[in-house]
């Protein structure tokens, strides 16, 4: 299976490779000797789409060598485009909604047998959310748990809400038994997913955000706890306080402001204020001074004039973010912002972006050097991607943090690193 997008797909994925195994799947790397090939796909912007026909096109050969070979697509493209994605690629077997992780084991035997020809089913039944799903792990150091689907924002640039349904939580003991699952398995870190957490639980009411993250922060054996992701018009006070005073929720807060304009947050439908959000980011750093801030942003929302994208300027210098993952804006047609009028030029848009950057890049440089000859708590990951001598690992604020292997270390331990070369994007170290 190739996974694209975010981490709730990513999590999708182990879920439904969870459900193969029962048909006795299991997973490979290489495409051409597999019998089953899917591709769980990403529709948040323009270039994740393309990437995705892409693959579609590359297997079209693997499937005229190996006729018995299933392939299908599911996830946020396969919701979106149904029935379409076949007519445009008829060696597509079947399509899968966001709503149909167990689905994938009827829909594959069916193939199998050549009951039917094409398999196409994207309905979401928003009160269907099954809690028995087997579930195949892969990441070496946080576990995935989802403890909510969907999203209610409508964020006018957005094609999440269209995709993923409306918001729906489970409920919180079925999420304190998945991350005791988690620990028994050897996880000491999870990370609660949802498009919106700080909206958990305002459906079925058994459980505020807050509450559910101090349930989870008491769980026997767990040593980190992470969550994603976070709109900053519903983080409660309620929320900041559990996780200042608690034992292992990390100290790293991403909150997505997306811009720096009151015009355009208006416009993107983003419902606070640059100023409300500055206020917020002064509660955090006030309740929990050492906290990693992150953000995402979009340059070139339509309408975005050169004074807008000074104002973003402005913000970003204001609140000097550790990281920020930047993105030029991507028309999604059925989104509003995809009817607005003056839509941006693309040499503008990147223009923007690489100014952006520029002043992102240097501000994360300057807060990454403020730890040089520092000891840092780190979760050890796993050896980094490059190099098997050169381990890697997380910092509770979410920095990555590279060190010499010294032999002894395991995925899992908590190690101190003290920091040599700090760098952009990594601090380079070695163990304390
Ligand atoms: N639910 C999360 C975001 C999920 S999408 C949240 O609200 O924070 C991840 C990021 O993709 C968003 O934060 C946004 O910055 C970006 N994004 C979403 N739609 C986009 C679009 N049409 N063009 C460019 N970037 C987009
Ligand atoms: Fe998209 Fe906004 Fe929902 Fe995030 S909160 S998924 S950006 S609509
Ligand atoms: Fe992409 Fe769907 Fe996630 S559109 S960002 S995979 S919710």
């Amino acid at each position: 299976m190739l996974t694209y997008g975010c981490q709730m797909n990513f999590s999708d994925a182990e879920r439904m490779e969870g459900e193969l195994d029962k048909l006795g799947y299991e997973s490979i790397e290489d495409m051409e000797q597999a019998d089953l090939i899917m591709i769980n796909t990403c529709a948040v912007r323009e270039n994740a789409e393309d990437k995705v026909y892409g693959k579609i096109g590359e297997i079209k050969n693997l499937k005229r060598k190996n006729p018995d070979l299933i392939f299908g697509i599911t996830g946020c493209m396969a919701q979106k485009e149904g029935e379409k994605l076949i007519k445009r690629a008829p060696h597509i077997d079947f399509v899968l909604g966001t709503n149909k992780i167990q689905e994938v084991v009827s829909t594959v035997s069916k193939l199998e047998q050549a009951q039917e020809k094409h398999i196409v089913d994207t309905e979401i039944n928003e009160k269907d959310m099954p809690e028995d799903i087997s579930i195949h792990r892969k990441t070496a150091l946080s576990a995935w748990v989802p403890i909510m689907y969907g999203c209610n924002n409508f964020c006018t640039y957005c094609i999440v809400p269209y995709v993923r349904g409306r918001e729906r939580s489970r409920m919180p003991e079925d999420i304190v038994s998945e991350v005791q699952e988690a620990v028994k398995q050897g996880y000491k870190e999870v990370t609660l997913l949802g498009q919106n957490v700080n909206s958990y639980g305002k459906d079925h009411k058994k459980a505020t955000f807050a509450e559910l993250l101090s349930m989870v922060d008491k769980v026997e054996g767990i040593e980190r706890v992470r969550y994603m992701t976070s709109n900053p018009k519903d983080l409660s006070d309620a929320v900041i306080d559990v996780i200042k005073n608690s034992q292992h929720i990390c100290t790293h807060f991403h909150l997505p402001v997306q811009h720096g304009s009151n015009r355009i947050l208006k416009a993107m439908n983003r419902v606070y204020t640059v100023e409300a959000y500055k206020e917020l980011i002064t509660k955090i750093r006030n309740a929990v001074p050492d906290a990693t801030i992150t953000t995402d942003i979009i340059v070139g929302f339509p309408g975005e004039t050169e004074e807008d994208f000074q104002q973003l300027l402005d913000l970003m210098a204001w609140v000097r973010y550790d990281q920020a993952y930047t993105f030029i804006y991507s028309k999604r047609s059925g989104t509003p912002a995809a009817e607005m009028d003056e839509q941006v030029d693309d040499d503008v848009k990147h223009d923007r972006l690489n100014r952006l950057m520029e002043l992102q890049n240097k501000i994360s440089l300057e807060k990454n050097q403020q730890l040089q000859d520092k000891v840092v708590k780190v979760m050890v990951e796993g050896t980094s991607s490059n190099d098997d001598k050169v381990w890697s690992g997380r910092t509770s604020g979410n920095k990555l943090v590279l060190w010499p292997y010294q032999g002894h270390e395991k995925p899992g331990d908590l190690v101190e690193v003290k920091i040599c070369q700090p760098q952009t994007w990594v601090l380079k170290g070695e163990l304390a």
